[in-house]
């Protein structure tokens, strides 16, 4: 195969990028699920405010994607949410070409859950090529499920005691808001919580119910495999949702942010085309994209 074709191949083809994804998120899932230490992982630094924690594990984990993918793809970047934004250097596929896939990695999504021992964290990894995801992994160890999409082809769950049933996921359809059950979570921050508090409270009566998984990834994957009718969150960094959100967009949901913007930091929003709609104009009535004074 001329060298040219060869290495436009290993760029674009998202299966070979899901692979890795797959590959390196089960190595790192096995990591933290084999924390066993009677105490807490011990918590090394806070982020945005004292109770948005980083333990030893979430580094761990990020140490060992990145050396795996780095090992196989070393020209690519890496943008984890531990170590910031690493360009990669020449590699032996594809030199400069291997510069158009960017990897996003959230290592442990659902930490404070993973401080607590409950069973609500993941990790989620996505591949972009030239700015676009095309593949994603959300591997949750305590449920021994992983989820995966490439674009276009499909949102798919896998269960550790039957690795080779890929089992197809279809999102909700047809849900009445006052029928749904819609999760969401809150950011770190306290004057944002104010707000989000409030856009609960105005929300809640209009809706079957509310819950509060604490993993972003595992929300957006509830929603692909019909376990949640909606899910919104304000606040979310982009490797919170960039796998979750392509998992649960494959599986028929549509996923933005309010009013046709597409979902970002300042909102996403994931739900069945008809509950989208009607959850969008109800959020969008209550100015949920505020952020209240931290001492008001
Ligand atoms: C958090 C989780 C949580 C969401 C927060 C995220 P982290 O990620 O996804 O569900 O509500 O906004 O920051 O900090 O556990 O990786
Ligand atoms: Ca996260
Ligand atoms: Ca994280």
């Amino acid at each position: 195969m001329p060298g040219g074709l060869l290495r436009r191949l290993a760029v674009s083809d998202p299966e070979a990028l899901l692979r890795i994804a797959v590959d390196a998120a089960g190595e790192a899932g096995r990591l933290l699920a084999s924390w066993r230490g009677d105490e807490r992982p011990e918590v090394v630094d806070t982020k945005s405010s004292p109770t948005d924690v980083v333990t030893q594990m979430d580094r761990r984990s990020e140490a060992l994607i990145t050396e795996w993918i780095r090992a196989v793809r070393p020209g690519d970047t890496i943008l984890g949410e531990e170590g910031g934004q690493t360009l990669g250097g020449p590699g032996p596929v594809g030199g400069g070409d291997q510069a158009r896939v960017r990897w996003v990695v959230d290592p442990l999504d659902g930490t404070v859950n993973y401080l607590y021992g409950l069973p609500d964290w993941a990790v989620s990894i996505a591949a972009e090529v030239d700015g676009t995801i095309v593949a994603g992994v959300v591997a949750v160890p305590r449920f021994g499920e992983r989820f995966t999409a490439v674009a276009g082809g499909g949102a798919w769950l896998y269960r550790d005691g039957n690795p080779e049933a890929a089992i197809a996921l279809r999102c909700n359809s047809g849900v009445a808001l006052g029928q749904a059950l819609v999760g969401t979570g809150f950011g770190y921050d306290a004057g944002r919580r104010r707000v989000q508090g409030e856009v609960v409270a105005a929300l809640l009566p209009h809706v079957r119910d509310i819950r509060r998984g604490g993993s972003a990834a595992v929300d957006l994957c509830s929603v692909a495999a019909g376990r949640m009718d909606a899910f919104f969150e304000r606040g979310l960094n982009y490797w919170d949702y960039a796998a979750g959100g392509l998992i649960a967009r494959e599986a028929g949901a549509l996923v933005g942010g309010l009013s046709g913007r597409p979902e970002s930091t300042s909102m996403t929003i994931a739900a069945g085309p008809d509950l989208f709609r009607h959850l969008d104009t109800f959020l969008t009535r209550l100015d949920p994209e505020r952020d209240a004074p931290r001492e008001s």
